[in-house]
């Protein structure tokens, strides 16, 4: 947090934003659905990968705030399994644009000490993007301050599956089937994203109320924000104001808000009665 202070100058329209967040209260974990590339290349009359090629420059702000702020993980939504329905030339864009991204900016998440980990199943990804992903992977993976996740050939239910699927392969190699039972902490430790916390704030651009497939597992508890702003006009002001909004949240996790806790039964009923209609 005093990081991203030090970096904004007086004046700077985003220091309103920076002061009013609570240090204290950070999401530890953020999530992205980084949605809206294709609708701002329309409303420009530009074709959709002018719209991905747009959605370079937030990722890199996006990423560089967190570590700023002090977040731990962010889990950025790349591309998903059902992406591969769209025109091919529309994917090799994308695939083209994230080795760019992977070679451009490797000596900055060394700088910065960000630590990259691919999750979705990367086996289907051609074979350069897989090999140019691992060795940034690799490359980064002693950095410490900002995790981020970058979800490609992801889907949710697939994570799931293939939690499930390995725990059996391994209780089968283990000869411990037949004992087998799989509960929560087993299943969360076998996913992708494991052993990074579940997301404490889940983003969607461009407007969508839905999930898309991602994170299904993770997200039980996570809260939602979505904004109408487009992905490549996301920038620092506007995830400033999504943590903003984060921190005015009562997170209850099907208990009762922090003002109910602690008090009896009898008092509260004293104040319910005692309140006026
Ligand atoms: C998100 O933007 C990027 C990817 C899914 C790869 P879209 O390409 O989905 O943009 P819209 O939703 O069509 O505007
Ligand atoms: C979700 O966006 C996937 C990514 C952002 C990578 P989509 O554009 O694919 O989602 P739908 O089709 O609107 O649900
Ligand atoms: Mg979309």
């Amino acid at each position: 947090m005093k990081d991203l202070l030090e970096t904004l100058q007086p004046g700077d329209p985003d220091l309103e934003w920076a002061n009013a967040i609570d240090p204290t209260r950070l999401p530890a974990h953020i999530a992205i659905i980084m949605d809206g590339n294709g609708r701002w290349a329309n409303r420009r009359s530009l074709p959709r990968v002018a719209g991905h090629r747009a959605g370079v420059g937030p990722v890199r702000n996006t990423v560089e705030t967190c570590a700023r702020l002090g977040v731990k993980v962010l889990t950025l939504y790349a591309f998903s399994e059902e992406n591969w329905k769209r025109p091919r030339a529309e994917v090799e864009t994308l695939w083209r644009l994230l080795r760019y991204y992977l070679k451009k900016e490797l000596p900055d998440l060394q700088r910065n000490g960000i630590r990259l980990q691919a999750i979705g199943r990367l086996d289907a990804l051609p074979a350069p993007v897989r090999r140019e992903l691992e060795s940034v992977v690799e490359a980064t993976s002693r950095n410490r301050r900002l995790l981020v996740n970058l979800a490609i050939n992801y889907s949710g239910r697939s994570e799931i599956l293939d939690a499930v699927n390995s725990i059996i392969e391994n209780a089968r190699r283990q000869g411990r089937l037949d004992a087998l039972h799989i509960d929560e902490q087993l299943l969360a430790s076998n996913l992708y994203t494991a052993p990074s916390p579940d997301p404490d704030l889940l983003i969607r651009t461009s407007g969508e109320m839905r999930i898309s497939n991602f994170l299904l597992w993770q997200i039980a508890y996570s809260e939602l924000y979505v904004t109408d702003t487009l992905w490549p006009d996301f920038n620092r002001a506007e995830l400033l104001k999504a943590i903003l909004d984060y921190q005015k949240r009562d997170r209850r996790y099907g208990g009762l808000s922090n003002g109910w806790h602690g008090r009896s039964t009898e008092e509260q009923l004293i104040e319910v009665i005692a309140s006026p209609q």
